[in-house]
C-alpha cells in the first residue's frame, strides 16, 4: 500500500492546530477554513485546480502516486500562504481513500471539496486490449471516483455542506472525437462518471452539490504524444483555434467548488473550445 500516512516526509505543511470550524453548511461564509481534496494533483489539470483552489483560500490535500511532483504542488500552494498536505496514494483503493480522508480531517479539520481528477488514458481498441488493461482503465477512471466519494461524502453530510467536482471527458459523450485512436475503455469509464454524477447529485442533495466537467483536448502530459503527432489537425478541429490549457479547467473547478449558494447539481459542462457541438 502506497498510502504514506505517518511516514516522515510525506505529510507536510500541516498546522498542528487545524480548526474544526463549521462554515455554516454550503453558504461558504468562512472560506478561510475550507479544505479541498484534489486527486491526481501532482501535475496537469489536478495541479492547476489545486493551485486555483488554494488561491481562493482552500487548504488542499494533494493526492497522487507521484510523490516528488505532489510535493512540488504542495510547496507552490504553501508559497501562497495556504496549508497543503501531501497524500501519496493509489486512488483505486476504498480502504486507502477512507484512511486518507480520515487523516485529512484529522490534520486539516474538515472536507468541503472533493475534486475527483486522477485519470489515465488507454488507447487500445477492442481487439487489442487485455482484460487487465480494461480493469485498470475502469479502476483509475471510474472506480476511484466511487472510492473517494464514498470516503468524503459522509464528512460533508455531517458538516452540512460540500461540493464534489468530477473530471470526466468529452470522450464520455463522443466515444472519441476522431477514429484515429480508440478510446472505448476510457470512454466507458468517463461515461460512467456522468451517470455517477447524476445519481449522487440526487442521493446527496441538498447538502452536497455534485457536478462534472468534460474537458476537450487540454495540453498536459496525458496526451503529449498524441498532440505532438497531430497538433495542426487537432487545433483545426477546435472552433476557438487552440488547444485547451489547464487553467481553462481549473477556473471552472473553482467555480463549481467555491461559488456561494450553488444552484447547480447533477450537471456536466463541456469545456472543449467548441470542438464538439451537438
Ligand atoms: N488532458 C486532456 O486533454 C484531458 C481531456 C479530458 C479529460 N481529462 C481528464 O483530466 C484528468 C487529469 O488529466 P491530465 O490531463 O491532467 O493528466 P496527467 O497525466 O497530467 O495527470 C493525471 C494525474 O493523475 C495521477 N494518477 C493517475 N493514476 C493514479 C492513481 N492510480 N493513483 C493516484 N494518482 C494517479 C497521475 O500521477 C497524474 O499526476 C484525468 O481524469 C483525465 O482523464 C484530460
Amino acid at each position: 500500500m502506497l498510502l504514506g500516512l505517518g511516514s516522515p516526509g510525506l505529510l507536510q505543511g500541516i498546522a498542528d492546530d487545524a480548526q474544526d470550524v463549521s462554515c455554516g453548511g454550503d453558504d461558504l461564509t468562512d472560506r478561510a477554513n475550507r479544505v479541498a481534496i484534489v486527486t491526481g494533483a501532482a501535475r496537469g489539470i489536478g495541479r492547476a485546480s489545486a493551485l486555483r483552489l488554494a488561491k481562493s483560500g482552500h487548504a488542499v490535500a494533494v493526492v497522487d502516486l507521484l510523490l516528488r511532483e505532489a510535493e512540488q504542488t504542495a510547496a507552490d500552494i504553501r508559497s501562497l500562504g495556504v496549508e497543503a498536505l501531501v497524500i501519496e496514494a493509489d486512488v483505486t483503493s476504498l480502504t486507502v481513500a477512507e484512511q486518507s480522508v480520515a487523516h485529512i480531517v484529522d490534520r486539516l479539520g474538515r472536507v468541503d471539496v472533493l475534486v475527483n481528477n486522477a485519470g489515465c488514458t488507454m488507447s487500445k481498441g477492442l481487439l487489442e486490449i487485455t482484460e487487465a488493461e480494461w480493469n485498470a482503465t475502469i479502476d483509475v477512471n471510474l472506480k476511484s471516483f466511487f472510492c473517494w466519494c464514498r470516503a468524503a461524502a459522509p464528512k460533508m453530510l455531517a458538516q452540512g455542506g460540500g461540493r464534489i467536482v468530477n473530471i470526466s471527458s468529452l470522450n464520455a459523450i463522443t466515444g472519441g472525437v476522431t477514429r484515429a485512436v480508440s478510446k472505448f475503455a476510457y470512454s466507458a469509464a468517463k461515461a460512467g462518471v456522468l451517470g455517477m454524477t447524476k445519481s449522487l447529485a440526487k442521493e446527496l442533495a441538498p447538502t452536497v452539490a455534485v457536478n462534472a466537467i468534460l474537458p476537450g483536448i487540454i495540453r498536459t502530459d496525458i496526451n503529449a504524444t498524441q498532440v505532438a503527432a497531430r497538433e495542426a489537425e487537432l487545433v483545426g478541429s477546435i472552433l476557438m483555434g487552440r488547444l485547451g490549457a489547464v487553467d481553462d479547467i481549473a477556473s471552472l473547478v473553482n467555480y463549481l467548488a467555491a461559488e456561494p449558494n450553488m444552484f447547480m447539481t447533477g450537471q456536466h459542462l463541456v469545456v472543449d473550445g467548441g470542438q464538439w457541438i451537438t
